[in-house]
């Protein structure tokens, strides 16, 4: 089976576009490597019982932070502003709520929090928490969903174009979710750093760092990051929600996104990583694909600076990706790939799962241990962990959403 995989990688290779530059598809060249432990401290000794994950999570957190993502500030005190309640949207299926979460004091930067709370099922509900590459108003063609006014606007910096509403309707099957007794919360992710190389000016990091970074200091994906946890404390305190019962979930540098909020916040109780690639789920030492430093060129406002050391330099990180992964454990973790998302290494995205697996295990679950990839759209889950490829291209489409939704119904 990897073998037939692989021939279809090789065969689908020969169809990317020129843009990959120089990028590797072929599974014969990646390079030999030996994975980090995460069952091993800094100092050399080994993690034998559960007990002592405690401390060697914080190890593990602690050098991801320095190295890779970035510091990112403490919660701050939050102020909620309800915009807009709308009793009967989507045909009766759901109340639609619109909420400004300030972010800073000054009460200047704020989010847009979009929430849909179902009808049916129970109260207060669960709810899949994801930031949104297109406006809250381009994931439904919902009229009442608001557009963003002057100051969200200026906060996007110079580079923003406003989306089509209903623009990204696939990737957000409200009315499919809803009705399996889901909530759902989206923000636009501009709202908290806009994604832009130039755009550090306009968004929330400027503000806690005071125009000032340091190699440390946090990249945008820890921004966005951060800014769930902040739509997190919003929906602990709302009473139509169960804040305990909250799956984060992203899309591609949602997903990265997605992984690093769950490792970072405990209170996520389940982690959704769809197509996350480089720097997210995929192991970085196979650099299949989209490579390190091809991310940090591209993307040098993602990460932190200290990252850029690891460009072309895999070798001599202090961590691989698996251990994102362990960091959630023993929360259930869903990784998910697309057959021809090369560039996002479905192979290394689920050997991520394989080599977290240990730690998992250690905590008392189970999780994937065959290294043998999985075939297309034969979802899978062991123990606390789930996996699929979905036929086709880069994407979060219904597919993924009833894996997900499935995923969930397990363990919410
Ligand atoms: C680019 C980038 C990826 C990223 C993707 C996306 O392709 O290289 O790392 O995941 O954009 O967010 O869609």
């Amino acid at each position: 089976m990897v073998k037939m995989f692989l021939a279809g990688l090789l065969s689908l290779a020969t169809l990317l576009p020129a843009f990959a530059d120089g990028a590797n598809y072929d599974e014969s060249k990646v390079p030999a490597y030996t994975l980090p432990d995460p069952l091993v401290f800094d100092n050399g000794k080994p993690v034998r019982k559960a007990r002592q994950w405690k401390k060697r999570r914080a190890e593990l957190l602690e050098t991801f932070r320095a190295e890779m993502f970035g510091r990112e500030p403490a919660a701050p005190r939050l102020r909620y502003e309800l915009l807009k309640v709308v009793p009967d949207a989507l045909g009766g299926l759901a109340t639609m709520k619109e909420v400004k979460v300030l972010l800073e004091p000054s009460g200047e930067h704020y989010m847009v929090l979009l929430l849909f709370v179902p009808h049916a099922g129970k109260s207060p509900a669960p709810a899949f928490l994801g930031l949104n590459v297109c406006n809250n108003h381009g994931t439904t063609s919902l009229e009442e969903v608001s557009l963003p006014d002057s100051l969200q606007v200026l906060h996007y910096g110079p580079y923003y174009k406003r989306m089509e509403r209903g623009e990204q309707t696939r990737r957000w099957p409200y009315e499919y979710i809803l009705s399996q007794g889901y909530a759902c919360c989206t923000v636009f992710m501009d709202d908290i750093e806009p994604d832009e190389r130039d755009s550090y000016d306009f968004g929330i990091r400027t503000v806690y760092d005071q125009g000032k970074p340091r190699a440390d200091s946090w990249g945008a994906v820890s921004a966005w990051a951060w800014g769930l946890s902040r739509a997190l404390d919003y929906l602990a305190a709302d009473p139509d929600v169960d804040a305990a019962r909250v799956a984060v979930h992203g899309h591609s540098r949602l997903g990265k996104t997605a992984l690093w909020a769950g490792a970072v916040d405990e209170r996520f109780a389940l982690v959704i990583a769809n197509d996350s690639g480089c720097s997210g789920a995929a192991l970085s030492r196979r650099a299949f694909g989209e490579t390190l430093s091809r991310l940090n060129r591209v993307f040098p406002y993602w990460f932190c600076d200290n990252y850029k050391r690891y460009s072309d330099n895999e070798a001599s990180l202090p961590f691989d990706q698996h251990e994102l992964i362990a960091l959630i454990a023993p929360r259930p973790v869903y990784v998910a790939s697309a057959s021809e998302d090369l560039w996002a290494d479905p192979y290394g995205e689920y050997l991520s799962l394989v080599h977290a697996t240990p730690v998992y295990r250690l905590l008392g679950y189970d999780g994937f241990s065959s290294l043998e990839m999985p075939e297309i759209e034969v979802p899978k889950v062991q123990g606390r962990m789930g996996h699929h490829i979905r036929n086709g291209k880069h994407d979060m489409q219904l597919y993924d959403w009833q894996q997900y939704v499935a995923f969930a119904n397990r363990f919410l």
